[in-house]
């Protein structure tokens, strides 16, 4: 008999999840994990330590631009950029924390240490073999950076170095206008640094619905972030002090060129499988570099699942914990499902910015009817009364059945307000059932309604 039903490779929130949610179900379960702390690159250098720093730069926003116009008088305030590495720092602790004290709670063993599969249905941990039933793979992924371009976590930094900066820099470049670019950039341009974000593409966050794009970059450029759309960097040379950036932009024939004291290269991420033995094992990848699996989860060699960004799908946390789940349901022979049409897609910034299901640009591509609603946050009382009456909620129904079909919202709240109409989209509700919910005044979510009322009749405040 093996010593354990599942061993998960990885204790990021696929991981994590997947090892409580089939240590629940009765099995018994190891988690390894090689880094000091559990969480992965979620609660140690990603999503939970830049929220922090976005919230601390928000508040500090908040002071400078809004404080007063409220009848409140403070001395301006400043910045201690140590101490705020320090409230990052413990709320990390904190998360991570938890996690250990969650998987003491569930019975679940922690493999100290980076791990191997030298076959099916073994797991090697430093000295140790260890015997498993069912392998779940949860490595998560790591940076990827562009040729010509190494990064030295100092002056040119990936999201986790730009999370530890010794020191605010005066100038940041930006190279990659998706999520982690902007969610950093207008953490630096908040700091008051010169944030300017280079982009291959024409528009921002790229795969967003066009108008969400385009509202959003307005939003950022009247906070100070410059960009430059529609260039390709090509190098990142460091020099005393700082380093250049150089770029072709693809209206042009001469190259141009940035100087930054800091470079966050922010052009996206690749699956995290080194040291794992992959290849021995006969594993079969996509030709993107991924892990391929089936619907189960499980990869080509039987016993071995995989979960997160190490296969296909968005690189989003709540995907990962969502698989972790389902292939924790399926290994305990229940029917574990993800349903990928309803995975909500936010960024943190101030607004923020929340994206569901289909935008307009698809629907169109697939020559399909359909009605859009949209609602202005300037429409909606208690974002007016915050300060916060920009940006608008989109919602889009089928033209025949009014069942909906997508959601986008820019404006406060908008990563909690998005999950409403997710819960609706489950139950394959109707952009009329959502108009007929009644909705407490005054909140952030009658902008959602109104949305759904413009799918139909009309919205009333607009
Ligand atoms: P991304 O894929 O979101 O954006 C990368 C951007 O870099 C693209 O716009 C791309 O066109 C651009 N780019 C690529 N090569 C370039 C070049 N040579 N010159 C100029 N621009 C270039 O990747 P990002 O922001 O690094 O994020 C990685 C992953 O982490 C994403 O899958 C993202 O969803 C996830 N993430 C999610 C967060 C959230 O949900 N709030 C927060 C942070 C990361």
């Amino acid at each position: 008999m093996a010593q354990y039903d599942l061993i998960v490779i990885g204790a990021g929130p696929g991981g994590y999840v997947c090892a409580i949610r089939a240590a629940q179900l009765g099995l018994r379960v190891a988690v390894a994990e090689g880094r000091e702390t559990l969480g992965g690159t979620c609660l140690n250098v990603g999503c939970i330590p830049s929220k922090a720093l976005l919230h601390a730069t928000h508040s500090l926003h908040e002071a400078q631009a809004n404080f007063a116009r409220m009848g409140l008088r403070v001395a301006p305030p400043e910045v201690d950029w140590p101490a705020m590495l320090a409230y990052k720092d413990g709320v990390i602790a904190q998360n991570t924390g938890g996690i250990e004290f969650l998987f003491k709670k569930n019975g679940i063993d922690w493999l100290r240490g980076w791990a191997s599969i030298p076959e099916a249905g073994r797991v090697a941990v430093g000295e140790t073999t260890h015997e498993a039933r069912a392998i779940v793979i949860a490595t998560g992924s790591e940076a990827s950076t562009l040729p010509g371009v190494s990064l030295d976590e100092e002056v040119v930094v990936s999201s986790t170095g730009a999370l530890a900066l010794p020191a605010i820099p005066r100038r940041l470049a930006v190279i990659g206008a998706g999520v982690i670019g902007l969610e950093m950039g207008s953490v630096y341009a908040r700091l008051g640094a010169e944030v300017t974000v280079l982009e291959y593409l024409d528009a921002i966050t790229p795969g967003m619905d066009g108008e969400v794009s385009k509202q959003f970059q307005r939003l950022l450029q009247k906070q100070g972030l410059k960009f430059v759309l529609g260039t390709a960097v090509r190098s990142v040379e460091r020099h005393d002090g700082g380093a250049v950036v150089t770029h072709q932009p693809r209206k042009s024939n001469e190259p141009a060129t940035l100087e930054a004291d800091v470079v966050l290269v922010a052009t996206g991420r690749k699956p995290f499988v080194k040291g794992l033995g992959l290849e021995a094992l006969g594993v079969e990848m996509t030709p993107r570099g991924q892990i391929a699996t089936d619907a189960r989860y499980e990869t080509s060699v039987r016993g071995i699942h995989a979960i997160g960004d190490v296969r296909e799908g968005p690189m989003l946390a709540h995907k990962a914990e969502d698989e972790g789940m389902a292939v924790a349901e399926i290994l305990a022979g229940r029917h574990g499902h993800v349903n990928y049409g309803v995975i909500p897609s936010v960024i943190y910034t101030t607004p923020e910015v929340a994206t569901l299901g289909l935008t307009e640009e698809a629907l169109k591509a697939e020559g399909r009817a359909y009605r859009a609603g949209r609602f202005p946050f300037m429409g909606n009382g208690r974002a007016k009364a915050v300060f916060q009456g920009e940006g608008f909620v989109k919602i889009l129904a089928d033209a025949a059945t009014d069942r909906i079909l997508g959601a986008h919202i820019v404006g406060p709240m908008a990563g909690d307000l998005i999950h409403e109409v997710a819960v609706a989209m489950e139950f394959g509700a109707s952009a009329e059932d959502l108009a007929r919910t009644c909705h407490a005044h005054p909140t952030f979510s009658e902008a959602v309604r109104e949305a759904a009322l413009a799918c139909g009749d009309g919205a009333i405040h607009a």
